[in-house]
């Protein structure tokens, strides 16, 4: 049964902008966060505190979050993979924070350098002070469909690392299909082994777009009762560690499909549109909307 109000995490200014190789000023950041802000969107990923040597795309998070207009109705959040990250977010005001980690070791070696295990460990004094900052912790498993250096991942490690950051207290889990390789009986399967143990609310969908699944494996997880859904406007980005991996699926296409189909999200598609076109237009790219661009045509 599909819930009637859904809610999207806009990740285009993290996981979207991340990815770019040369450096967006920080105005352009801050005007693309403010206009997503007018759309009635609720919660905007608006950057990460990690390492600039590893990304540095998003060494100018403290900047963005200095300088953007904050809607009152709108929880902005960050990526915090250490304790040095979320002493930075807690500087910048952040209203909410999100751990990652990983269903493959490599991946999670790769992408934060140490196992799932150690990173499990290294989240705990980090969600310990941020419950102290009363700041909500969102936790990311990446590769939960697959990994672009293990291939096939097991479904139980899924299970067991989401199982570990509920634990220690993440309100949610986001399932990251990082390189996009994942397909609508997949996404079935792991989210009945996971409804097992877990209430749907605790449960988001990150799917990548990579293979062209993203729109039909989001239309499968509302149909197990996901009603949390990340997208990226203009569906830009990739992961800069899961070489290949192409955008989140487009926040407009997402929600002209979940205003299609009768459901709610507070989204207003035009002003979305017209966010997307302006970052486009500064990153010299094509627009990953296909909405957009018919909408562009008309
Ligand atoms: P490390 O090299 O093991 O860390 O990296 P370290 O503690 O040894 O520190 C090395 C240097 O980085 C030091 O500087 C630290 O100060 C600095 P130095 O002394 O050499 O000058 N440093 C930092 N600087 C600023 N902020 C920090 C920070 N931490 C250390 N927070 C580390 C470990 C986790 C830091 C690194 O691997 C890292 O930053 N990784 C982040 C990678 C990343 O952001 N990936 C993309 C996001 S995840 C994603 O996209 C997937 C997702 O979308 C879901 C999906 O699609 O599946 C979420
Ligand atoms: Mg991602």
């Amino acid at each position: 049964m599909m819930q009637p109000n859904i809610k999207i995490i806009e990740v285009g200014p993290r996981d979207g902008l991340q990815n770019e190789i040369s450096l967006l000023p920080v105005e352009y950041k801050v005007e693309l966060i403010n206009q997503l802000s007018e759309t009635g969107l609720s919660h905007i990923e608006a950057g990460s505190f990690v390492s600039p040597k590893w990304v540095p795309q998003m060494a100018s998070s403290d900047e963005v979050f200095k300088q953007i207009e904050r809607a009152p109705s709108v929880t902005y959040a960050a990526l915090t993979p250490n304790l040095q990250g979320l002493q930075s977010a807690i500087e910048s005001g952040v209203d909410e924070i999100a751990v990652f980690t990983a269903a493959s070791e490599l991946f999670c070696k790769t992408n934060i350098n140490c196992s799932i295990e150690e990173s499990i460990d290294r989240f705990k004094p980090l969600i310990n002070l941020a419950k102290q900052h009363h700041i909500k912790v969102r936790g990311y498993v990446s590769c939960t469909m697959g990994c672009p250096y293990e291939g096939d991942i097991p479904q139980k490690n899924v299970l067991e690392t989401s199982r570990k950051l509920l634990e220690l207290g993440c309100y949610e889990i986001s399932l990251g299909d990082t390189i996009g390789v994942g397909t609508a009986n997949r996404v079935k399967s792991l989210l009945t082994l996971l409804k097992k143990d877990f209430s749907t609310d605790q449960l988001a969908v990150h799917f990548h777009d990579t293979y062209g699944q993203a729109l039909t494996n989001i239309y499968a997880s509302l149909d197990q009762g996901i009603s949390t859904i990340d997208t990226s406007v203009a569906g830009l980005g990739g992961c800069p560690y899961a070489k290949g991996a192409s955008g989140n699926m487009a926040t407009e296409d997402v929600i002209y499909m979940l205003h299609g189909l009768g459901l709610s999200t507070g989204v207003d598609l035009e002003k979305l549109i017209t966010a997307g076109n302006y970052i486009c237009n500064k990153l010299n790219r094509q627009n990953g909307s296909k909405v957009a661009l018919a909408s562009n045509e008309q």
